[in-house]
């Protein structure tokens, strides 16, 4: 068996699978105790350029839960600090850009990417395609919008003011630096896939705080350039982002093939509002993996029970592990996805 013929590839492709796929966003991190120990010292941005790390990490949750999928270890703004923009991770906030993007000169310190600036990328992919054998590595980038946000703010945002002034005040350079973002994105994606990645998720996690009218207008055309890039490379492609109940379709209609669903909305109402073109992923409240077992197993068999009604469904958290989170509950969750949509 190859990892095209998987359950997760399968599931989101809208084919008949042996048991429902199921694997978590931020599976690797902080909630196990072994990634603690090999990040001990090494500031995240470092780590994910070393591929014997990447690798490791990226491994971790795979050997421990038995996921259907592994997801590449990395970040978002990993490619944009590889084409030189000066930007760190600070524990516990975030990414943080030394100078702000916010003028047509400022793109100056934004070139596009090319694949020899991250050669370690394609190393670490090849690396883990071997390891993984049947099971199929996620590979991932920030939308533009998300990108947008942290580069305009300086940081993390709630409200993205200066995101959304830009967005509206000025349209065309709005549109270059989503233009550049996207071919970032793209060309980080394309590595990750000509090595051996055999999805592709593109994150928007932030897209929700934006209306319907300014996602189409604004944000869209930016990432369906992504997603149709990927198409090309006939890999499925997940959109996700957070909050987006009123943008699902509008993030189907972007180009993907399976849609993130977050804990906001109910699994029944997203597939009414996508329609039977898209295979659903989620969308399990993280939360709930901090509530008695017989609370989180009821809330389980109803999300595997509403998923039947899609193309495909994955499940999935409707966002990423948190932190605190007990390992345990997760290898067992996996088990009880396993169990009961046996078929
Ligand atoms: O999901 C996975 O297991 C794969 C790895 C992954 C990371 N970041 C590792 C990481 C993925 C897919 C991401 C994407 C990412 N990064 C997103 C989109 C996903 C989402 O959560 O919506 C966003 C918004 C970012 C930006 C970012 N990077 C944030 C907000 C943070 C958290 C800061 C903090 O310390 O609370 C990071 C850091 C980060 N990225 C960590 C990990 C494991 C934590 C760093 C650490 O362990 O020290």
């Amino acid at each position: 068996m190859n990892p095209a013929e998987s359950p997760l590839v399968r599931a989101a492709r809208g084919l008949p699978v042996p048991h429902a796929p199921v694997w978590f966003m931020r599976q690797a991190g902080r909630s196990l105790p072994e990634y603690r120990a090999v990040r001990e010292g090494i500031p995240m941005l470092d780590s994910c350029r070393r591929p014997d790390l990447v690798a490791e990490i990226t491994m971790q949750p795979v050997r421990r839960h038995g996921v259907d999928a592994a997801i590449f270890f990395s970040d978002i703004v990993v490619p944009v600090a590889a084409v030189g923009l000066e930007i760190d991770i600070v524990p516990g906030v975030g990414p943080v850009v030394a100078e702000p993007v916010r003028t047509h000169a400022d793109l100056d310190r934004l070139p596009e990417l090319t694949p020899d600036a991250i050669p370690d990328i394609s190393e670490s992919v090849r690396l883990l395609v071997a390891e993984l054998g049947e099971t199929p590595l996620i590979g991932f980038a920030g939308a533009p919008f998300t990108l947008a946000s942290y580069l305009v703010e300086g940081g993390p945002s709630r409200n993205h003011v200066k995101t959304k002034a830009l967005m509206h005040g000025d349209p065309d350079l709005w549109n270059a630096l989503c233009a550049r973002l996207a071919q970032i994105s793209t060309a980080f994606l394309a590595v990750q896939v000509e090595a051996g990645a055999s999805v592709v998720q593109l994150f928007d996690s932030w897209a929700g705080a934006l209306s319907r009218a300014d996602y189409e207008r604004y944000v869209q055309p930016h990432s369906a350039q992504v997603l149709a890039a990927m198409g090309e490379f006939g890999v499925p492609r997940i959109h996700f982002g957070v909050g987006t109940g009123e943008l699902l379709a509008s993030m189907g209609a972007a180009g993907a093939d399976v849609v993130g669903v977050d804990y906001r909305v109910a699994l029944p109402d997203a597939i009414e509002r996508l329609g039977d073109r898209y295979a659903v992923q989620g969308n399990i409240d993280p939360a709930l993996l901090f509530a008695p077992w017989a609370a989180l197993e009821r809330e389980t068999r109803r999300i595997l029970d509403e998923g039947r009604s899609a193309k495909g469904h994955i499940v999935n958290l409707g966002h990423g592990v948190l932190p605190e989170t007990d390992p345990d509950v997760l290898t067992r969750l996996v088990g009880l996805v396993h169990e009961v949509s046996a078929r």
